[in-house]
């Protein structure tokens, strides 16, 4: 088992290693004592692994209670927040008890603002069980809820108390979600250290996934530590997702998040280089990581689609937008470039 300590507005362990969900409730209990523990999670995860979790929690002397929700993206929406906060009251949760958020990102940003917001703030672990989760969303403290008006506008930095990764969950993963979560793993690589890129171009990252999962944590705990509130530094974390994004909402949510942010980096190296914004090429180099890893590489959509979206809330403004570039393997920067460019950049990049 490895474990990370992070250091930001809250000092917590993320614990990685195989068989954890078996040992839960003693982990917590020693680092955190015995309460009541509200444990939220999908219908999927629900199946496969809350029975153990519950089990091991109650052997160590919690009361646990479980919300399940409908697994997928319309449930993280206010209506399921408010069931969990009704919920939580109901159950007679109190401020020294705790929230476990069991799953991939939705259960985690759903645990999570509850967390923040229930009482003023109650103690919240994270249990992932997506490669995606494991990597990015379950450290560093965004939680959020989304409007009918968009994705994530309601929200709150909140860290969590500790984060248990049980990397055998990830067995269970299809292999397109398992392939979603690698494309944030090569990102990583790309914006913060080109060693462990090359690590990635020449080993296989099911066969590593203790070291890759430990490696993608420390580099997302140094950011997050330098800039929790994501006012610099942390949005390098966003390489691949302006243009991505755009790609997602494309597609209506048919291309994945990973998938779309394994293009939009392609998009954004190729764009950069073909601009002169960067002094290397590196989609060559890139493509042959993520095809190595099952994620596609280009999209059918014009770039004027992929523009209007992109810069949808910008235009009107006249105003700019900062797109992730890399300067080299292993290092990225923050490009302010006026709405007005964008559209050629996105134009060079495909
Ligand atoms: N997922 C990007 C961040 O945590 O800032």
């Amino acid at each position: 088992m490895n474990t990370v300590t992070v250091n930001a507005s809250k000092n917590y362990n993320i614990y990685i290693g195989s068989g954890l969900i078996n040992r839960c409730g003693e982990m917590i209990k020693n680092e955190l004592g015995v309460c009541s523990a509200a444990i939220i999670t999908d219908d999927n995860v629900n199946r496969l692994y809350a029975d153990r979790v519950i089990a091991s929690l109650e052997e160590a002397g919690f009361r646990t209670v479980k919300l399940v929700f409908t697994h997928g993206e319309d449930s993280k929406s206010v209506a399921t927040y408010t069931d969990i906060l009704s919920f939580l009251a109901e159950n007679q949760i109190t401020r020294s008890d705790m929230i476990i958020s069991l799953g991939g990102g939705i259960p985690g940003d759903m645990g999570g603002f509850a967390a923040a917001t229930f009482l003023r703030g109650i103690k919240f672990v994270q249990m992932p069980t997506t490669l995606l989760s494991a990597v990015d969303s379950s450290v560093g403290g965004k939680t959020a809820v989304n409007l009918p008006q968009g994705k994530n506008l309601v929200g709150a930095f909140y860290q969590p108390d500790m984060v248990i990764c049980d990397y055998s969950a990830l067995d269970t993963l299809p292999d397109e979600i398992f392939a979603d979560g690698c494309a944030e793993v090569i990102k990583y690589g790309i914006i913060l250290d080109e060693e462990f890129f090359s690590f990635l171009k020449n080993n296989d990252i099911k066969e590593n996934i203790e070291y890759v999962i430990t490696r993608c944590v420390e580099l997302k705990r140094d950011i997050v530590c330098l800039d929790e509130k994501d006012t610099g530094i942390r949005g390098i974390l966003n390489f691949g997702h302006t243009i991505g994004h755009a790609i997602e909402i494309n597609s209506s949510f048919e291309i994945s998040h990973g998938s779309a942010v394994a293009i939009g980096m392609i998009i954004a190296a190729k764009g950069a280089f073909n601009t002169g914004m960067s002094e290397v090429d590196l989609t060559e180099t890139i493509k042959e990581v993520l095809i190595k890893n099952h994620l596609p590489v280009s999209c059918e959509y014009s770039p004027e689609k992929l523009f209007d979206v992109a810069c949808s809330d910008k235009k009107r403004a006249g105003g700019s937008i900062t797109l992730i570039v890399p300067e080299k393997m292993g290092k990225c920067v923050g490009k302010k470039i006026p709405v007005s460019e964008t559209l050629d950049f996105i134009k060079a990049g495909l």
